[in-house]
């Protein structure tokens, strides 16, 4: 094999190479905005499933835990209606896990968390909330949610 052979050789290899190089990134560069146009869907929907999740958890525990002074729907009973536009309107996702995970000390609405002698991890408090949050799209009007209980 002479020199010169050899860097012809090498010379259609590399064209080879460019050509290769410049198909792979033409198909980079018509991917790129499929990708860009199905990544923040993709989040989305994991996300939401997440929370479906969480709030399916939040239902049962609320069954176990909630129902008997607050109602099987939130429409409350001994406790104040949790169900309320209202109610779910001005409270935050951080306060309505506080409110359970500390209770309401000098009432019937005892602390839920471990942390303050409840049963409940925070995760599950979170869960219930997150259950008690899906509830705020079809709430009913209910301004006078607390009239349980002065
Ligand atoms: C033994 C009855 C009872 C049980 C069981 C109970 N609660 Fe309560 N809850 C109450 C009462 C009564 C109040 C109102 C206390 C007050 O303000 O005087 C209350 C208040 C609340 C509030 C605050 C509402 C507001 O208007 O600020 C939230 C939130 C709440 N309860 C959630 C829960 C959740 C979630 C569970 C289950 C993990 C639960 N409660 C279990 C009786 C109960």
């Amino acid at each position: 094999m002479s020199y010169h052979s050899y860097d012809e050789n090498l010379e259609e290899s590399t064209n080879k190479w460019m050509i290769w190089g410049l198909v792979f990134m033409a198909i980079m560069i018509l991917i790129f905005p499929l990708y860009l146009w199905l990544e923040p869907t993709t989040r989305a929907d994991a996300l939401a499933t997440q929370n479906e999740n969480l709030a399916a958890e939040g239902s049962d525990l609320f069954t176990q835990n909630c129902t008997s002074c607050h109602g099987p729907n939130g429409e409350g009973g001994v406790g104040p209606a949790l169900n309320s536009q209202q109610f779910l309107a001005t409270t935050k996702d951080a306060q309505i896990s506080s409110l359970i995970s500390v209770g309401i000390p000098g009432s019937l609405m005892a602390a839920y968390s471990v942390d303050y002698g409840g049963p409940l991890t925070s995760e599950q408090i979170r869960a219930i909330t997150a259950h008690l949050r899906l509830w705020e799209e079809d709430a009913p009007d209910n301004p006078d949610w607390r009239s349980c209980c002065g």
